[in-house]
């Protein structure tokens, strides 16, 4: 079976086709996400504060993410897969970049990879590309700098909206096949998608963009508290603890296990 390529974003921008990506890092859930036609799956670093028990995405190491991508793309049959480069893996210089791209697509097998910022990071960014390995741009909320940023805020009101803008153009005209646009206002990224031939995916930047991700447990309800731009649409985090309490009772009660879940 055939996957999905940067060829077929491109081809679905200039149709005006709006597709989605979301978060996994299991193969568990690549499958599933994957035979329910979620055609990208992003291994984000968002596997910090979701799978690592970390607060943020900023831990993250580059060991730690490429057994959970390689576990995403041994899992799926059809999506493109996004990993994300870790805070500290690629800031430095073109080498650090392209050691760590290499090493996504080597032992991990991901077909992409996606990394944070604008202008500061295109050398990186345009290394990358020259050497064959496809790049998604990330701008407006970057969680790795959210010690900068002095909180998760909304970003490119007022005076920002210009950098914003000019990082977006950076990142298309040095290769990128796709940008993700975090926390912005709705009027601004509808201004990219307008302005930039390559898809924009938003998460909490309105209906405009080219294509919407969200954080999979943020989607099915097992984030505690998910962000207001995030719609969930399951209570997956009720149904799996009556589950497992259901469970305990029955263990506790001795009709766990009963003779049809019994050899003799
Ligand atoms: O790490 C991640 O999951 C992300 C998405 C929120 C875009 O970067």
């Amino acid at each position: 079976m055939k996957r999905f390529t940067i060829a077929d974003l491109a081809a679905w921008k200039r149709e005006g086709k709006r597709w989605a990506m979301l978060t996994s890092y299991d193969a568990l859930t690549a499958e599933l996400f994957d035979s329910a036609g979620v055609p990208v799956l992003l291994v984000g670093d968002s596997a910090g504060n979701n799978f690592l028990g970390e607060a943020n995405t900023i831990p993250v190491t580059v060991d730690e993410l490429i057994p959970l991508a390689r576990a995403v793309v041994s899992g799926s049959k059809r999506a493109l897969v996004v990993a994300d480069l870790p805070f500290g893996s690629y800031e430095v210089s073109r080498e650090q970049a392209l050691e760590t791209g290499i090493r996504f697509l080597k032992e991990a097998k991901a077909h992409a990879v996606k990394l944070e910022g604008g202008v500061r990071v295109i050398e990186q960014i345009k290394a990358l590309v020259t050497y064959g390995i496809p790049v998604m741009g990330h701008l407006g909320m970057t969680p790795q700098s959210v010690n900068a940023f002095g909180g998760f805020k909304v970003q490119g009101r007022g005076d920002g909206a210009t950098e914003l803008l000019a990082d977006a153009k950076a990142l298309a005209a040095a290769g990128c096949f796709a940008v993700v646009l975090e926390l912005v206002p709705a009027e601004l990224a509808a201004e990219i998608r307008n302005a930039i031939t390559i898809p924009t995916i938003g998460i909490g930047a309105g209906a405009s963009c080219d294509a919407q991700v969200l954080v999979w447990t943020d989607l099915l309800g097992l984030t505690e508290r998910p962000p207001r731009f995030a719609r969930t649409y399951r209570d997956l985090r009720g149904e799996m603890t009556a589950a497992v309490k259901e469970w305990l009772g029955d263990v506790e009660s001795g009709s766990f296990p009963n003779e049809a879940e019994t050899f003799h």
